[in-house]
């Protein structure tokens, strides 16, 4: 598998790709995840990122397409494929993302956008609980743990993430207009863009995407 998942914060990209990830064994590469790792372990970058994040705006596109590239040249999981879950981001990101892959012979297979409305999110976001090493996440009310706060599969402590809050969600809602609603214009123009309605309970989205990269079965 060979595919990208485009959407708005909250739209599901992170519940969904894990499942992907589980059906074709291929990597799951979440730039978001990325980020707040380095954020974790205290690097020059993370530092940068972690004020970008928090104001709702993008870190660099070349800052990204290394990250991408190595991973994609690297990480021995993306061998059989990858899901990318959170890039590309930006119009320069997705041309570079193109060459990278054109390059390599191993053409995008699929890109499918989370489609849903703006004022579903704000709920998705603020009751939002990730397990941070493992970038697994929870909500409040929609996913809840199966113990209070803590992760199902090691029973670490839950967090939520700093830009989960109503203010900076509008302004990360406003960035992913403004530069990533052009992404999804691009990839129309490829012919290889399909969209599902991101606003079902998560087994119909699920059942949705799946339609798409399996259409007979
Ligand atoms: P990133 O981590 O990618 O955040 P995002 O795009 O804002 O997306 P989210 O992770 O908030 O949403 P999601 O779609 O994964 O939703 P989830 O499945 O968790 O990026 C963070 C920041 O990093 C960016 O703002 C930027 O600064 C930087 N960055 C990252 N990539 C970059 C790039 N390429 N270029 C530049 N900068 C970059 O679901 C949300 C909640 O809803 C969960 O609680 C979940 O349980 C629940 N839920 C999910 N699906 C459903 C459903 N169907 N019904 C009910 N509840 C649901
Ligand atoms: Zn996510």
């Amino acid at each position: 598998m060979r595919m990208i998942l485009i959407g708005p914060p909250g739209a599901g990209k992170g519940t969904q790709a894990p499942k992907i990830k589980e059906r074709y064994g291929c990597c799951h590469l979440a730039t978001g995840d990325m980020l707040r790792a380095q954020v974790a372990a205290k690097t020059e970058l993370g530092r940068q990122a972690k004020k970008i994040m928090d104001e709702g705006k993008l870190v660099s596109d070349d800052i990204m397409v290394n990250m991408i590239r190595d991973q994609l040249e690297n990480n021995k999981e993306c061998k059989n494929g990858f899901i990318l879950d959170g890039f590309p981001r930006t119009v320069p990101q997705a041309e570079k993302l193109d060459g990278m892959l054109t390059d390599q012979r191993k053409p995008l297979k699929h890109a499918i956008e989370l489609q849903i409305d703006d004022s579903l999110l704000v709920a998705r976001i603020t009751g939002r609980l990730i397990h941070p090493a493992s970038g697994r996440s929870y909500h409040k009310i929609f996913n809840p743990p199966k113990a209070n706060m803590t992760d199902d599969i090691t029973g670490e402590p839950l967090i939520q993430r700093s830009d989960d809050n109503e203010a900076t969600l509008t302004k990360r809602l406003g960035t992913y207009h403004d530069q990533t609603g052009p992404v999804t214009d691009y990839y129309r123009k490829t012919g290889m863009w399909k969209a599902v309605d991101a606003s079902k309970e998560p087994g119909q989205v699920w059942k949705s995407v799946l339609g798409i990269m399996e259409p007979s079965g």
